[in-house]
């Protein structure tokens, strides 16, 4: 049994997040962490809101509410949206929590024993008429390198590089739009990555494990050569600047920047997990400690990676200390909403809470898993979200279910049938499954859901294919026994696809294994790869009992509805 930690990119506190947040992080980690329990590992995926920053007192403010106040509302509601959705975090903390708190305030304390942290004198844009510094985001101008008119203070949009505020050309404020700005001096602790280069270096080069996309990335930012980056905010949310048990000399009105403190915040929630449950986060995060025994895996979007890659490791390499640090890092492209961005304000796409109003969480789990942008972006459109529903789940597997399994009811009184021999349909379908089982196992270790997800469905096209070869309904007329091999094949079948479907739609699974009456221990993915096993895997004269229809197809009228509520086509 191995040990597993598992952690998605901490989401934003400033807002419910859409779909493709979701699909980018949340949800693969959960697939991946659900697999894995299936598989008998020890797993703990851990998650939490990012409650820091700019964005954070924006959307407080304009909700008209104390930022404190503000997050502890959102958190919760996150949390309730998460939980529609069935990510099964073991732990959903915040990075407001006092474990990160003191994290952090470590983490800064010893870089500066280690001679990696200076204090330094920034010019930083000041807006009049906000009566503030502007932090990064909340400079916008024009990009040095490519020209494009709105690209933020920390990082272009349009060719990804870096920047510094004070790299933008015509700068103005994003807060008020205001031009009146000016460079005034401000003190911050910068973090001297360029003294741990070397070791950043060396770290990736020795990570043989990461998918290509978080390594082309984490290269790219090292050829690029790293900068001693400030870590400190002139902002009040945020970790406070402290130096022993006293707020620090100069920074009393400072906090750390978020990405110092919220990648802190995954070693903060675990230790909220330690708490709440008695569990030994040490034992997952010391390497000197157990934590060498683990393999921890990231998940996030594909602008998080030079976060995860790079500064980061900087904090925790440079810190000198026994951190455990990532295996394999699993980035994804962006989801897009035909083809363009996701946003609120133009009415263009689906927050988490609102798509559970229109279907339960395992529609948007399949779709989402089956067309992750993985490989590359993958456009959301309602007319494929439709198809997808309506023919993988409604048609493929949803029919296959209610189809046996009310046969079995009517026919063989809802119980497994105990009589005829296996013929060579069922050699057939045995064959499929010994081809297609592993790959479903490799495609998940290997993270690759797309494929992981068409291999199941694929084992749920074979099993229909199958009904059509073996007819039990029309075989029952002359042949009661043949037909019996027919329904006792379909409904371990059933079982089956119930067993495979946990990770993607596991309320959906538990339903379908429920009302085959299959008992917890039972539904594990230790199975053999002997599948003639598993075609008569259930006890003969075992009880099943048709569940409720498992979904509804998406009909046209829905969609309209939803698009015009929701925006569709451009
Ligand atoms: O990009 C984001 O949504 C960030 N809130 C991710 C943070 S990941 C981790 F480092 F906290
Ligand atoms: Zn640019």
């Amino acid at each position: 049994m191995a040990r597993i930690l598992i952690t998605s990119a901490l989401p934003y506190i400033n807002g419910v997040k859409h779909l493709g947040n979701l699909a980018g992080s949340m949800l693969p980690a959960d697939v991946y962490a659900r697999f894995q329990r299936l598989m008998g590992h020890e797993v703990l995926y851990v998650c939490a809101t990012d409650e820091h920053g700019t964005p954070a007192e924006l959307a407080a403010a304009d909700a008209g509410m104390d930022v404190r106040a503000y997050c502890d509302a959102q958190h919760e509601i996150q949390k309730t949206a998460g939980a529609g959705f069935g990510l099964s975090y073991d732990v959903f903390g915040r990075t407001s929590n006092a474990p990160n708190i003191e994290l952090t305030q470590h983490f800064a304390s010893v870089l500066e024993e280690k001679g990696l942290i200076e204090e330094r004198v920034e010019h930083q844009v000041f807006s009049i008429d906000d009566d503030r510094f502007l932090p990064d985001r909340y400079v916008e101008g024009t990009c040095p390198h490519c020209g494009f008119e709105r690209a933020r203070g920390d990082q272009c949009d349009n060719c990804g590089r870096l920047l510094e505020p004070t790299d933008l050309k015509e700068p103005y404020s994003k807060i008020s739009g205001s031009k009146n700005l000016e460079v005034r001096e401000t003190k911050h602790l910068h973090l001297l990555q360029t003294k741990v280069e070397e070791d950043i270096r060396a770290w990736v080069d020795a990570s043989t494990e990461w998918p290509v996309l978080a390594k082309s990335i984490a290269y790219k930012w090292l050829d690029e050569g790293l900068r001693d980056r400030s870590i400190t905010r002139d902002l009040k949310w945020g970790v406070p600047v402290t130096q022993g048990d006293a707020p620090r000399d100069g920074f009393e009105n400072k906090v750390f920047y978020v990405w110092f403190d919220a990648p802190i915040g995954y070693i903060g929630a675990t230790r909220e997990w330690a708490t709440a449950t008695g569990g030994d986060w040490e034992r997952w995060w010391d390497t000197d400690k157990g934590a060498q025994d683990v393999t921890y895996v990231q998940f996030m979007g594909k602008d998080n990676v030079a976060f995860h890659t790079v500064s980061f490791p900087a904090t925790i390499i440079g810190s000198g200390e026994s951190w455990k640090k990532v295996d394999k890092l699993k980035a994804f492209n962006w989801l897009t909403w035909y083809g363009g961005k996701f946003s609120t304000s133009e009415k263009r796409g689906v927050f988490m809470d609102q798509a559970l109003d229109l279907l339960p969480g395992d529609y948007w789990r399949w779709y989402l898993t089956a067309n992750a942008p993985e490989g590359s972006d993958a456009q959301f459109t309602w007319e494929h979200f439709q198809g997808v529903i309506n023919s993988d789940l409604a048609n493929v597997l949803g029919n296959f279910v209610n189809r046996i399994t009310k046969y079995a009811n009517s026919k063989f009184d809802g119980q497994v049938p105990a009589t005829g021999e296996a013929g060579a349909d069922e050699a057939w379908i045995a064959a499929e499954l010994e081809a297609r089982l592993p790959a479903i196992k490799a495609n998940l270790e290997a993270m690759e859901f797309r494929k992981a997800a068409a291999d199941v469905r694929a084992v749920w096209a074979a099993g229909n294919e199958y009904l059509t070869r073996a007819e039990p309904w029309v075989k029952y007329k002359s042949d009661v026994d043949a037909a019996a091999v027919g329904v006792r094949t379909g409904l371990n079948l059933v079982a089956l696809f119930g067993i495979l479907a946990q990770p993607f739609i596991p309320d959906t699974a538990d339903t379908i294994l429920d009302a085959l009456n299959i008992p917890d221990d039972k539904r594990s993915w230790d199975f053999g790869e002997n599948a003639a096993d598993l075609l008569d895997a259930l006890p003969h004269g075992h009880a099943v009992t048709p569940p409720a229809m498992l979904f509804k197809k998406i009909e046209d009228a829905d969609l309209e509805a939803w698009a015009e509520r929701f925006g569709g086509s451009a």
